[in-house]
């Protein structure tokens, strides 16, 4: 299975962006992480981060043509962007939301995601192994395909 791991604004900054809240790795560190994780799980890993709203969609919509899932870290446009909702739905293709960050526990304008709406399932409060549980969630649905009814 070929896996998109998408990462939005700011995400590029990891590793010196309020490490007390995102942790001490950086960006190239966590995809690194994803692309190994991905492999020992036989998933073939892609990842790609913009702080353009606008790039991010049309990955979105191109990626039905490459990819049979993907892994969205949308930052701050999951709490504004109902366009990147529209994206996902519209490729229909099975989507993990992540958050490194438990945004439940933070400021009351991070507790709705409108990504989440068009998600499989979302993942938050890890730190950068929420990224892992993604990919391992997804290496495992077929599994799941048979149990519940998503
Ligand atoms: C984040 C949480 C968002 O609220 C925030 O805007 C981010 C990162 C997280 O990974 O915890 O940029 O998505």
């Amino acid at each position: 299975m070929r896996v998109l791991v998408l990462n939005g604004p700011n995400l590029n900054m990891l590793g010196t962006r309020q490490p007390e809240v995102y942790g001490p790795h950086t960006l190239a560190q966590v995809e690194d992480r994803c692309v190994e994780h991905g492999h020992a799980l036989g998933l073939e890993v892609t990842c790609r981060q913009s702080n353009d709203e606008a790039k991010l969609i049309t990955w979105i919509q191109q990626a039905s043509a490459t990819f049979e899932a993907i892994v969205i870290n949308p930052a701050a446009y999951s709490h504004t962007s109902i366009a990147i909702m529209d994206a996902l739905r519209a490729v229909d293709l099975p989507t993990v939301e992540v958050h490194m960050s438990n945004i439940h526990r933070r400021e009351p304008f991070r507790h709705h995601s409108y990504v989440s709406q068009a998600a499989w399932g979302v993942i938050c409060g890890f730190g950068i192994q929420g990224y892992e549980m993604a990919l391992d969630a997804l290496a495992r649905r077929d599994v799941q395909a048979h149990t519940t009814e998503s």
